[in-house]
């Protein structure tokens, strides 16, 4: 297990966008998604398509592209907590968002370093292979195909949202 999270992890540093597979499984994921955040969430690409989830859903942000992705930045009224922690640099990773889904408000109050801190995701994920599983899941949805990711033409600075 170790080993396997070492490797996932140290491929993600290496190349957030390449596609490298997560600790989780998709299909779990997929059902997962599917009964604990479709209620709140969708995956919709900037086409307009929904990937997963329903249409019309605005609960909670989109999750395209998620894996990689600066916090708080959809067009979404999010909690002033979350736009903080992500203005101070938090992208989602696959062990940022797990410490997440199990308890948001205590992670951004502990990445915030403020018992002030609020989250507006009123909703945790119980266990922590659950939500692998479900990063697993979401993680296909805006990374670029790997031969795609080969040349890294726009790896940063794409903050227009
Ligand atoms: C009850 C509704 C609800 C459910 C269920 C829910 N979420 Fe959320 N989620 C939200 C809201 C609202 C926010 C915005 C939080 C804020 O602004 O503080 C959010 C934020 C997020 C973010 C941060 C997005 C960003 O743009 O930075 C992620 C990641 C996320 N949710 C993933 C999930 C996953 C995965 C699930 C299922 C395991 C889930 N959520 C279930 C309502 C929900």
């Amino acid at each position: 297990m170790d080993f396997r999270l070492g490797a996932a992890a140290a491929a993600l540093t290496l190349s957030l966008t390449s596609g490298a597979a997560l600790a989780g499984d998709i299909e779990s994921g997929a059902s997962a998604f599917q009964s604990q955040c479709q209620n709140c969430h969708n995956v919709m690409n900037e086409e307009g398509d929904v990937l997963a989830g329903r249409p019309n859903v605005r609960t909670g942000p989109n999750l395209y592209g998620i894996i990689g992705r600066q916090a708080g930045i959809e067009e979404f009224r999010y909690g002033a907590s979350l736009v903080e922690a992500g203005e101070e640099g938090l992208v989602w990773d696959e062990e940022e968002m797990v410490a997440y889904l199990l308890d948001p408000q205590g992670y951004l109050r502990e990445r915030l370093d403020s018992n002030r801190a609020r989250s507006q995701m009123s909703f945790r994920v119980r266990d922590e292979a659950t939500a692998r599983d479900v990063i697993a899941f979401l993680a296909q949805f805006g990374a670029p195909a790997e031969d795609e990711a080969e040349d890294g033409a726009d790896e940063d600075e794409n903050s227009e949202g």
